[in-house]
């Protein structure tokens, strides 16, 4: 997987597979290079359902995002770990019931920040910056995400398919605690995370 450099920027190898361009891979983008496609080939060889996985990971982040905009009243959101643009991205999701939502996504990939700016340029109330999970203060003091997010005001916290690149030694849950900590009460957590369960 790609590597951290001396400070906690992942640096560019289209020779080493991230996980981001192997995602976008079993979803069938176009995003990726041969040494993902190698890495997600020899994933399918070992958990042939990882795609049906990723397939209905996306599908769950839609109807979570959903459910959010237009039941719960939710008119911002902070998507960490956001992934390749790809179909039925968040703020396409959420702007559907209300145009009005808001949407800051966080990444660390340089490959997912360069097309997720392009796919977000001119798109209002959107915004893209380049932020490590394992630094929660720095991303709730972004000064590009503090432009969107009103943190009076109840905001969906996404976490998809992320949580499981966290190695226990990073302590994952007191990330999420001190996240959900700056947020508003009314706040919601989505989280999706990857299990054997299905193989035990
Ligand atoms: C499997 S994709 C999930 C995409 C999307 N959230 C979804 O559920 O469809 C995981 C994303 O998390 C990003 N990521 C992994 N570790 C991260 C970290 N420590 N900080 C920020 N982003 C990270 C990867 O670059 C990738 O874009």
């Amino acid at each position: 997987m790609v590597g951290t450099g001396g400070d906690w920027r992942v640096t560019f190898r289209p020779d080493i597979p991230s996980p981001a361009r192997i995602y976008d891979y079993l979803l069938g983008g176009k995003d990726n290079y041969p040494a993902d496609r190698e890495a997600a080939e020899e994933i399918l060889t070992a958990a042939p359902d990882a795609r049906t996985s990723a397939l209905e990971n996306r599908a769950f982040m839609r109807r979570a995002v959903r459910y959010l905009a237009a039941e719960a009243g939710i008119r911002q959101f902070i998507d960490i770990g956001t992934g390749l643009p790809t179909q039925g991205n968040v703020h396409e999701m959420a702007q559907i019931y209300a145009p009005e939502a808001r949407v800051v996504y966080v990444d660390n990939d340089p490959v997912v920040l360069a097309h997720d700016r392009s796919m977000l340029h001119g798109v209002a109330n959107t915004a893209i910056i380049e932020q490590e999970l394992r630094r929660p203060a720095r991303i709730l003091a972004d000064g590009e995400l503090a432009k969107l997010i009103d943190f009076e005001e109840p905001a969906g916290l996404l976490l998809g398919a992320i949580m499981h690149f966290i190695a226990d030694a990073d302590d994952p849950a007191g990330l999420i605690t001190r996240l959900l900590d700056g947020l508003a009460p009314g706040s919601y957590l989505v989280l999706s995370h990857g299990t054997a369960d299905s193989r035990p």
